[in-house]
């Protein structure tokens, strides 16, 4: 059986091929163009294959959309998950047309390919960025908080959401599973994979290269929101725990409707507790420094997590704060 991972190159795509490749027996179809991922990381991925012959690499655009089709004549491919797109907001605020062609457009080919060629699982990426600023009161949001983007990155994959239900709605043969992450971090408990992304913007990222000092000090944005300690709270998941719930979802596909999950642990951690953390972990006390607010940052975006575990049985197993600020260091060592 095959299945085609785009952006596997990438942080998040590169831990599910390897629980794929460790759990399941489907030979896997990358495309993914390296401009944020890494040959390295493929190569990686190459090397956890014991048979050689699981993994098809392709170096493709998803841009060029009758490349990508030629894909699918040469293969079989009946499975999608769709990590690729572009993904930091502040970069989506300056070049919005960037966003909703990358993310959105070729998602809607992709999808269109997909439907052509008969592919019946859609597994999709999308994000908490949905909600935009939930109100307090939906604070944890559940799926069916509104969902009200404040920014293009954020806009650009709801609008994905609806080419993804609607193309379902007319297709009876084409199901999704639409996962919403919140805050992922931490990095492959084996060491052999994590996240390499480069001018990194996730916290824990940025926090494990202070400590290492590959950065000379960085800083929170803001101290004075309605929190606790005055720094904004948001829900870390450990990245292998996000890719079982992938694994999770290709099988819940098999006897269930499609569907939409958020992706978290259901609590909240502040700026300064997750800094904390990893300096306690790292055994170092490296600087930071307060600067003022970044538009658009909710102070809190906690989910609420009860349908996947209800209706997936997804079991997380690495939520545990500091083991995701250690295996983010532990592999920050590494690179
Ligand atoms: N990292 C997070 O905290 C987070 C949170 C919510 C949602 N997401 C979503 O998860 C997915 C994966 O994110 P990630 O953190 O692994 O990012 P990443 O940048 O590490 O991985 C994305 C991969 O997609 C590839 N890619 C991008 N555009 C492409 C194109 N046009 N053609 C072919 N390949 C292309 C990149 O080269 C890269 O390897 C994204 O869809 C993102 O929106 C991530």
């Amino acid at each position: 059986m095959q299945i085609l991972v785009t952006g596997a190159a990438g942080y998040i795509g590169s831990h599910v091929v390897k629980q794929l490749l460790e759990q399941t027996d489907y030979e896997i179809i990358i495309i993914d163009n390296l401009c944020t991922g890494f040959e390295t990381t493929i190569n990686t991925l190459k090397s956890l294959d014991s048979t050689n012959k699981r993994i098809k690499y392709y170096n493709q655009n998803l841009s060029e959309w009758e490349k990508v089709e030629d894909i699918f004549k040469e293969n079989n491919i009946k499975e999608i998950i769709h990590f690729a797109a572009s993904l930091v907001v502040p970069e989506s605020v300056e070049q919005p047309l960037k966003y909703y062609l990358n993310n959105t457009a070729n998602t809607a080919n992709l999808i269109q390919i997909a439907t052509k060629y008969g592919v019946n699982k859609f597994i999709f990426s999308s994000t908490a960025a949905v909600y935009g600023e939930p109100n307090k009161e939906d604070i944890p949001v559940s799926e069916t908080t509104r969902t009200s983007p404040i920014n293009p990155y954020g806009s650009s994959k709801l609008f994905s959401e609806s080419v993804i239900k609607d193309t379902a709605f007319a297709n009876e043969t084409f199901k999704f599973v639409i996962l919403r992450y919140f805050n992922v971090a931490g990095a492959d408990v084996d060491g052999k994979i994590g996240q390499s992304t480069l001018n990194a913007t996730h916290l824990i990222k940025v926090a494990a290269e202070t400590a290492l000092n590959k950065r000379a000090k960085m800083s929170i944005f803001g101290d004075d929101y309605d929190t606790q300690d005055g720094t904004c709270i948001r829900d870390y998941i450990h990245v292998c725990d996000l890719a079982d719930a992938h694994l999770k979802a290709l099988k819940y596909l098999d006897t269930n409707p499609s569907d939409i999950f958020n992706c978290g642990y259901g609590y909240g951690y502040s700026v300064k507790e997750v800094i904390d953390t990893m300096k306690k972990v790292s055994n170092t006390d490296f600087k930071v420094d307060i600067v003022p607010r970044r538009a658009g940052d909710p102070s809190t975006l906690i989910s609420n997590n009860t349908k996947i575990k209800t209706k997936m049985n997804w079991t997380p197993k690495y939520n545990d704060l500091e083991l995701i600020c250690k295996t983010a260091l532990d592999w920050e060592k590494n690179l």
